[in-house]
């Protein structure tokens, strides 16, 4: 697949059937991950796969923002320094955001519906899956073969966005 096609065609999907997500596809998912680009290639992601009825159940009880227990969730941790400055945090949660859009990118050429949260109580996740305590959940990724095909939400036009050399400044393709 086109990797244009793939950012354009991709969804935010949030029903699923009840087809489970085969072993060997999670796990091309987290080579997917594995890929991203990370600051420093600290590498500092984690991820948490979790398929199993009632951890899915827990999960989903403690995320507002996720509508249908899911088939998988993806939960992007990071393994955080003890002494890690606002520089450090806010590059994990770049890095995690960044292999959180491979996962996505790569599940939709799979034909996997997937979409990102970031709604979730953070200690009550941190304690379902047993975090250790340098470990902080940065982001959640829900899974499952679709049972809808959302239209795109819209996008602002480039010419709200893109400026060329100054802010404000017009950008003229
Ligand atoms: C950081 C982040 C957090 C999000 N949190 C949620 C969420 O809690 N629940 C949800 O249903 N969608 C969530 N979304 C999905 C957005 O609503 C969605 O990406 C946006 O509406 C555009 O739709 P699209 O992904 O289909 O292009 C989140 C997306 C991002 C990037």
């Amino acid at each position: 697949m086109d990797v244009m096609e793939a950012i354009k065609g991709r969804r935010s999907i949030r029903q699923f059937t009840d087809e489970p997500i085969e072993k060997d596809k999670l796990e091309r998912l987290l080579e997917a991950a594995r890929w991203a680009p990370s600051g420093g290639n600290l590498q500092k992601w984690r991820f948490v796969v979790v398929t199993s009825a009632s951890q899915r159940e827990l999960v989903k009880k403690f995320a507002p923002g996720i509508f249908a227990v899911p088939t998988a969730f993806i939960v992007i941790c990071a393994e955080v320094e003890a002494d890690a400055n606002e520089w450090k945090q806010r590059l994990y949660l770049a890095d995690c955001s960044i292999a959180s859009q491979n996962i996505m990118l790569a599940a939709y050429e799979m034909g996997i519906g997937t979409c990102v949260a970031l709604s979730y109580a953070k200690s009550a996740i941190s304690e379902i899956l047993e975090l250790p305590e340098n470990v902080e959940p940065m982001l959640v990724v829900t899974l499952g073969y679709p049972a809808e095909d959302p239209q795109p939400p819209p996008r602002f036009e480039l010419s709200e966005m893109a400026f060329e050399e100054l802010y404000g400044e017009e950008w003229k393709p």
